[in-house]
């Protein structure tokens, strides 16, 4: 198959995402598959063998059989460029527009899981308006949540945009920080326990499946921040999660409900909260969900699969047949009668 592999992108991920692609198209060459890769520069252009690519609509990309997007945060994994491989009309790996921009969107996602009654942690969302208006009130509703505070940009992503506060005095300031980057803000209780993830694969829901789940420990303790994500040696996968097998069980479900509720496609990391020793007994969590999960061999999703018995080229092409059986949404047909 021809397969175009999407890396770079403009997002702050930019050189994590190039070494995704590198990785994908490497392992989708030793199955045997024709890649054309495809570099979204920081200046926004997309440039095949260094020459930009003419994009039309309905033109296809590059005669690819399938594109695999490998690309994180904004402009590549909330759906813009979903959108624009819609109207290429080219299959492609992954979420589709909705469910991507929802997922990458934290208040949104937030609200929309709440909706659903999916457990979470409890939070308030600020707009930039609303601090404007009664900053008071603001501080007042936060009062109630355990802390720290977690103060997130609902843009934000790579545990950048976001910050745990402790002080009631920080807590504006925080907020303020936050809004730089976003008009958006929530502000969430702390989760205590451990964070547990799992990796998603497949399409409709009774055809998906879910990973063994596995534990994050970051290096030195504390939380998962920026140096832990991307630093080598900053945090350590424990998969399987040491967790008693009822609550295993729980996870994937919770992991597999939170994928079909952001109607998610092909693949996702989704990762939780859990706290054996909550006082109701163990509690378990939804964090977020991740529709373009890091992707080389050795990222957490890999990592999961390989835990659950689906090596990497494996799991590559099971990715292109899930992407390839996927219902287009364009063109909209009049129903038969
Ligand atoms: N409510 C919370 N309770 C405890 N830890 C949290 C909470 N929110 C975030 N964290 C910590 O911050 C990390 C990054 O937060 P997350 O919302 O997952 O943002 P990102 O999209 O940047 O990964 C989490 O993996 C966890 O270590
Ligand atoms: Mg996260």
């Amino acid at each position: 198959m021809r397969v175009a592999v999407l890396g770079g992108g403009r997002s702050l991920e930019h050189d994590v995402s190039l070494r995704g692609a590198m990785a994908v198209a490497e392992g989708l060459a030793e199955r045997g598959h024709e890649v054309v890769l495809v570099d979204l520069a920081r200046d926004g252009r997309w440039l095949h063998l260094g020459e930009p690519v003419s994009l039309t609509p309905g033109g296809g990309l590059l005669g690819a059989d399938c594109v695999f997007p490998v690309l994180h945060g904004p402009g590549g994994e909330d759906g813009s460029v979903q959108g624009m491989l819609e109207l290429l009309d080219v299959p492609y790996v992954g979420s589709g527009v909705l469910s991507s921009a929802l997922s990458l969107d934290k208040l949104a996602a937030k609200d929309s899981a709440k909706a659903a009654g999916i457990p979470q942690v409890d939070y308030v969302s600020v707009s930039a308006e609303r601090w404007e208006r009664e900053p008071e009130a603001v501080l007042a509703a936060a009062a109630p949540l355990a802390r720290p505070w977690w103060v997130k940009a609902a843009a934000g992503g790579s545990s950048l945009g976001m910050e745990p506060v402790s002080d009631d005095a920080e807590l504006g300031p925080a907020i303020e920080r936050c809004l730089q980057y976003d008009q958006r803000v929530i502000i969430e209780a702390s989760a205590s326990g451990v964070e547990v993830e799992c990796a998603i694969l497949g399409g409709p829901p009774g055809d998906t499946r879910v990973s063994v789940p596995g534990q994050i420990v970051v290096t030195g303790g504390g939380w998962y921040d920026h140096e832990a994500k991307y630093t080598e040696g900053g945090m350590q996968l424990l998969a399987p999660a040491p967790l008693p097998e009822p609550v295993a069980e729980e996870v994937k479900a919770l992991c597999l409900q939170a994928f079909a509720h952001a109607d998610c496609h092909g693949l996702a990391r989704v990762d939780c909260f859990v706290d054996l020793d909550a006082p109701g007994g163990p509690s378990v969590l939804l964090n977020e969900i991740n529709t373009l999960p890091g992707f080389t061999a050795t990222s957490v999703y890999a990592q999961l699969w390989g835990a659950t018995g689906i090596p990497y080229g494996e799991l590559l092409d099971e990715l292109l047949a899930v992407a390839l059986s996927r219902p287009r949404r364009l063109p909209l047909e009049t129903p038969q009668a």
